[in-house]
């Protein structure tokens, strides 16, 4: 694992952007998106950079999950959320966004679609994430099997509450979401997690620094070949290691790029 550990949530986004925009350098590159307050940062500093000659028209992109039960378009879903935040503001084709099929008649179809779809495209090349407060990645909650697959899963109420600051009402928030699996996320080939803010600290060092655990779901990305987290400095304040990594990053040599 690469821990990047930047100054601030800007520093963080510029080397996330600097990660897919390398990426885009590919006659197709696959895009894998989180929603959440974490990649806004990243999504607004490759929307700057796309008003500045930055073409995503090449790219396809896959979200990592989706409520079940909202109304197609409500505001909140997880298609919306990327669209207004992202997508709608760069040149990628609408319709090579994808979501999972959370509004088709049968979900465990449209799980197994979701699938063949990623694989059909090629696999993932870059795949953002967040972290939950309880060590989420994508909807994985806590004891998801490290080799789960794309599926339905029951928000935990940590994960509610933490996502009711989007909805008027917290009971609005849906209990269930449509998530790639732990296996498939791993799938992808480069996975770069972001983290800022001091509620961060404490998963991100259980996920890095802690042991592989089903109740860690992020820890799985210690088993991912090329994992990049990149941190401030108050989501990396509990890192053990943190005079390592920056020592690490401040070395790196010239021909270690991105792609
Ligand atoms: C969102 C997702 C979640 C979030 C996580 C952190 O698509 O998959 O894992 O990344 O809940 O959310 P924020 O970034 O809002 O703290």
């Amino acid at each position: 694992m690469e821990i990047i550990i930047t100054p601030d949530v800007e520093a963080a986004a510029s080397i996330v952007a600097d990660i897919v925009e390398a990426a885009l350098a590919k006659p197709h590159p696959i895009l894998g998106l989180a929603t959440g307050s974490s990649p806004l940062a990243t999504y607004r500093e490759l929307i700057r950079r796309h008003e500045g000659g930055l073409s995503l028209a090449h790219a396809t992109a896959f979200l990592l999950d989706e409520y079940i039960g909202l109304e197609p378009g409500h505001a909140e879903s997880y298609r919306s959320v990327i669209g207004r935040e992202f997508t709608d503001q760069v040149d990628i084709d609408p319709a090579r966004v994808h979501a999972p099929g959370v509004h088709e008649a049968s979900l465990p179809g449209a799980c197994g679609a979701y699938e063949e779809a990623i694989r059909k495209a090629g696999g993932v090349d870059v795949q953002l994430l967040g972290i939950g407060n309880d060590g989420h990645i994508g909807f994985n909650e806590p004891t998801s099997s490290l080799g789960s697959r794309t599926r339905i899963k029951t928000l935990t109420e940590s994960s509610r509450r933490d996502n009711a600051r989007f909805f008027d009402d917290p009971e609005e928030v849906p209990h269930h979401v449509l998530t790639q699996g732990i296996g498939t996320i791993l799938e992808s080939r480069h996975l770069v997690l972001v983290a800022t803010g001091a509620s961060k600290a404490e998963p991100i060092a259980l996920a890095v620094e802690g042991p592989l655990t089903a109740m860690m779901p992020a820890s799985a990305l210690q088993l991912h070949p090329r994992a990049t987290i990149v941190v401030d400095e108050a989501a990396a304040s509990k890192l053990k290691l943190a005079d390592y990594y920056r020592d690490v990053f401040a070395r790196k040599p010239s021909w270690q790029t991105w792609t």
